[in-house]
């Protein structure tokens, strides 16, 4: 695997952590908690790969309709990853951005989410995207509201409004559209992820649950993403 062929973002669906379960006889709550450990793994290799950013789904604005004893599962488990990775994230320089509307979480987890983006916002490894009640069309009425707020402030007139100046009012700001979309599971959706930055993504659906996806089919995803011709609209030389 040569650096120049690596994506800059991968973006990744973590599906499968209920169908992992039921396939080994445990809770919900039991397979999302393997899904941590997978997503432990991948985050570490894509630090030392030198991946420039990571976007992980870990809750829609839709989970909240699951039953009330796996939202409290999630939450407590999502309290429980920032109270316990922070510490080596920080060491390993990588920078965490939460996607998704902070201000709709309970209050201790909205806590650990604020205080882990203080924490790494220096950091320039790593940017970490971890989407937490997020809604890409959600994200984008948000991004025009704030330029229209502009607008009738007299900061930018209508015609400012260009795709950059969208772009940077999105939760990924500053950070390269994404190369590489893995859903995991065979499911073939985007389920309102990242719908302005995948324009041009390259989509894997890998058949394995994600508890299942490790380093072997982590790397086998890079290696197809390398061989496949990206001509954005346009046609090869
Ligand atoms: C999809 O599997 C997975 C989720 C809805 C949650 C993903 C969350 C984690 C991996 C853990 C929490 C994240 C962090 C950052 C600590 P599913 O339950 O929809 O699977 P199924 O389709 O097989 O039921």
């Amino acid at each position: 695997m040569t650096k120049t062929t690596l994506p800059r973002h991968v973006a990744v669906i973590m599906d499968g952590n209920g169908r992992w379960a039921k396939q080994h006889k445990l809770q919900i709550a039991l397979g999302h908690r393997q899904g941590v450990e997978a997503l432990r793994a991948i985050i570490r290799e894509s630090s030392d790969l030198g991946i420039e950013a990571l976007s992980l789904y870990a809750f829609s604005t839709e989970n909240w309709r699951r039953s009330p004893q796996e939202v409290e599962a999630l939450m407590g488990l999502l309290l429980e990853y920032f109270t316990s990775e922070i510490d080596e994230l920080d060491e390993n320089n990588v920078r965490i951005r939460i996607l998704g509307d902070k201000d709709g979480m309970p209050p201790k987890q909205r806590a650990a989410l604020v205080s882990a983006e203080e924490r790494t916002k220096g950091n320039t490894g790593l940017n970490l995207n971890i989407a937490i009640n997020y809604g890409g069309r959600a994200e984008l009425a948000r991004a025009a509201r704030a330029l229209a707020e502009k607008a009738v402030k007299g900061e930018i007139r209508p015609e400012d409004i260009t795709e950059d100046a969208l772009s940077r009012e999105l939760y990924t700001a500053g950070q390269p559209d994404v190369d590489l979309l893995i859903r995991t599971s065979g499911e073939m959706r985007l389920s309102n992820f990242l719908l302005f930055q995948c324009a041009y993504a390259e989509f894997m659906f890998p058949s394995v649950l994600w508890p299942d996806f490790d380093l072997n089919e982590y790397h086998k995803a890079l290696e197809a993403f390398g061989s496949r011709d990206r001509r954005f609209g346009g046609r090869k030389a």
